[in-house]
């Protein structure tokens, strides 16, 4: 039964993807003489916490109960409230801060650690975000059997079946910003926005990696309004005319000093870190993935593979740049799982 109620709390949990970062996702489920009693989940940045929301609904006395919980709750709510036992999926990522010595010594019954890969892995934004207040950045793309990121005209549309595009989606609607390089836009044109249908949508918001501003007045990532905005990141060379025009257009700019030509992915996620972004999702095309391994700041990888094969020798692959000249020194993935997504598969793993 333990598995089962923390399974529901991390349900709860993911009710509010996309609504609560830079705020983890809690959920939590009360548990009395084998009966659930309450449930809540913490709504939107900045709401009352999922314990505070549920014990807004219970009317019966909670004494003795049971807390299940998938993050390590606060002190203050749970010690005179009445629980006697917690369920926690997961620690406090800030050490510093962890209250269980205090619970214990409160006299409540503390377990740690049910389903904890899976609690781990619905808050390992939220871990890396408060560890070191820069994004936790993934990449995906989706590439064909013999590995190419488009043809050789640069068309991309569409590589992946629905299922696919689907899940990426899902990745979207999780992430606070999503980032694509100009020959992206150029190419795609793309919206960057979240499409799920049965859900409220969160778009994040839309970085583009843009060195002077050499952005086309009808792209969509220039129709900026209160639910989708664009932030552009260029040199602090941009011509000035250039500037002009994209904050006319209500995009924001962040102009940061190049390094040998680039513009360093680290320098990119200080700055959102500083705009409390908590996760970046990087999309592509080639040249801006390169830019991002080479920089050592992505955290995870998703690859959808579809069963087709295009060929030629110009046609891009997902990860352009120089390349390394060993196997040895090639990124190896941790922890990988991979998963049928209609015809494709889609790989996962951490950096
Ligand atoms: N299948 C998929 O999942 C997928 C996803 C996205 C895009 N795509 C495809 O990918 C293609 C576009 O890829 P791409 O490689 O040509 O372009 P891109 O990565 O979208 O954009 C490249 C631009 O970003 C700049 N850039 C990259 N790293 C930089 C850095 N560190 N500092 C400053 N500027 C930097 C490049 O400058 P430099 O020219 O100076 O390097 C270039 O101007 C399109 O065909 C698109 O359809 C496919």
């Amino acid at each position: 039964m333990k598995e089962f109620y923390m399974k529901r709390a991390i349900e709860l949990a993911e009710k509010a993807v996309g609504f609560v970062n830079p705020d983890p996702l809690v959920g939590v489920v009360l548990v009395k003489d084998n009966r659930v009693i309450g449930e809540g989940y913490h709504k939107e940045y900045g709401a009352p916490s999922a314990i505070e929301e549920m014990l807004s609904t219970i009317k019966e006395d909670i004494y003795g109960s049971e807390l299940y919980i998938n993050l390590e709750p606060e002190f203050d709510i749970i010690v005179n409230s009445g629980i006697k036992k917690l369920y926690i999926g997961m620690l406090n990522p800030d050490k510093t801060k962890s209250n269980i010595e205090k619970f214990i010594s409160s006299g409540i019954e503390v377990n740690v650690g049910i389903l904890k890969e899976e609690c781990e892995e619905l808050n390992e934004i939220y871990k890396h975000y408060t560890l070191f207040k820069t994004p936790f950045v993934f990449t995906k793309w989706a590439m064909t059997l013999d590995g190419k990121l488009a043809t050789k005209t640069g068309d991309s549309k569409w590589i992946s079946g629905e299922e696919s595009l689907r899940f990426v989606h899902h990745l979207r609607q999780r992430v606070a910003a999503i980032m694509v390089g100009e020959n992206t836009v150029r190419q795609d044109n793309p919206m960057l926005t979240t499409r799920l249908e049965g859900v409220q949508i969160s778009n994040p918001l839309r970085v583009i990696l843009s060195k002077y501003g050499d952005i086309s007045p009808e792209a969509n990532v220039l129709k900026v309004d209160s639910d989708t905005k664009t932030l552009i990141i260029s040199s602090i060379n941009i011509p000035e005319d250039k500037e002009k025009f994209l904050v006319n257009k209500g995009v924001q700019l962040i102009k940061i000093k190049e390094k040998n030509n680039r513009i360093e992915f680290k320098d990119i996620v200080k700055a959102l870190g500083e705009m409390k972004i908590d996760s970046l999702y990087i999309e592509g095309g080639s040249s801006v993935l390169a830019s991002a391994f080479e920089s050592g700041i992505v955290n995870k990888v998703y690859a959808a593979i579809a069963p087709k094969i295009i060929g030629g020798k110009d046609a891009i692959t997902p990860v352009g740049g120089i390349g390394i000249e060993r196997m040895k020194d090639a990124i190896v993935l941790k922890n990988v799982k991979h998963e049928i997504v209609g015809n494709d598969v889609i790989f996962k793993g951490y950096i």
